[in-house]
C-alpha cells in the first residue's frame, strides 16, 4: 500500500510539472527588453507573448517625440491599445517585461497589466534602463496585480541587454526558478 501511494505522488508530482507553464510577457520599443526576454526564454524554456501596439505606428519612430509621447500618457492614464493578449489559464508564472518610461513601466505593458486576469498566478517583473534602474517599476507592476505573488525582479542597463546570461542566469537561480 505503501508503496502505491508513493507511486502514486510521483506521478502526481510529475503531471504538476508538467502542467506548470511559465510565459514571457514583454514590450520591448527598440530591442533592449526583447534581448533579455529572449535569455529568459532560452534559461526557462518559456512561451512568448511580445505586447505590441495594435497600430504600429502609435509611437513615432525617433526617440525624442516618443519620450515626449510617452510621458503624456502616464500622466493622463491614457492606455494604448494592444495585440491581442493570450489565453493565460494554462500559465501559473508570468514574467513581465518592460523598458523603464519615465521611471515606470511602458504603457502598453500597462495595458496588459490592465486587461489580463494574473490573479493567482506568480508575476515576475524585470525591466531595462538607461540609468534608472528599477525606479518604480516593480512596485508598479505589483501595485496593478493586487491578487498574484510577486518574485524579486531584475533590473538590466540597455546597452549591456545582449550581454547579461550570467547575471540573468545568476537571478533565475536566485529566485529559484532554475537550478
Ligand atoms: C519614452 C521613453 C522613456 C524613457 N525613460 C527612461 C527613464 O525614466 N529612465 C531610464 O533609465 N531610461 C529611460 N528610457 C530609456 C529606456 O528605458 C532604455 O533605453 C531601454 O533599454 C529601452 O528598452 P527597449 O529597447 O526594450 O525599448 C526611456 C526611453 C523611452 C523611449
Amino acid at each position: 500500500m505503501k508503496k502505491l501511494f508513493a507511486a502514486l505522488f510521483a506521478v502526481l508530482a510529475v503531471a504538476g510539472t508538467a502542467d506548470a507553464k511559465t510565459l514571457v510577457a514583454y514590450y520591448s520599443r527598440s530591442g533592449n527588453t526583447a534581448a533579455v526576454a529572449n535569455q529568459i526564454v532560452a534559461a526557462t524554456g518559456a512561451d512568448v507573448y511580445r505586447i505590441e501596439t495594435a497600430d504600429p505606428n502609435h509611437y513615432p519612430a525617433e526617440y525624442q517625440p516618443t519620450t515626449v509621447q510617452a510621458q503624456q500618457e502616464i500622466n493622463d492614464g491614457i492606455l494604448p491599445e494592444i495585440n491581442t493578449i493570450p489565453d493565460l489559464i494554462e500559465y501559473d508564472t508570468v514574467f513581465v517585461g518592460t523598458p523603464c518610461w519615465w521611471g515606470t513601466m511602458a504603457s502598453p505593458v500597462r495595458t496588459f497589466l490592465t486587461n489580463a486576469d494574473l490573479a493567482g498566478k506568480t508575476v515576475i517583473p524585470f525591466n531595462t534602463h538607461e540609468g534608472s534602474g528599477a525606479g518604480s517599476v516593480h512596485t508598479d507592476i505589483a501595485a496593478l496585480t493586487p491578487n498574484s505573488e510577486h518574485l524579486n525582479g531584475i533590473a538590466i542597463r540597455g546597452s549591456a541587454s545582449a550581454n547579461s546570461t550570467d547575471t540573468i542566469n545568476a537571478w533565475l537561480t536566485e529566485i529559484g526558478i532554475i537550478e
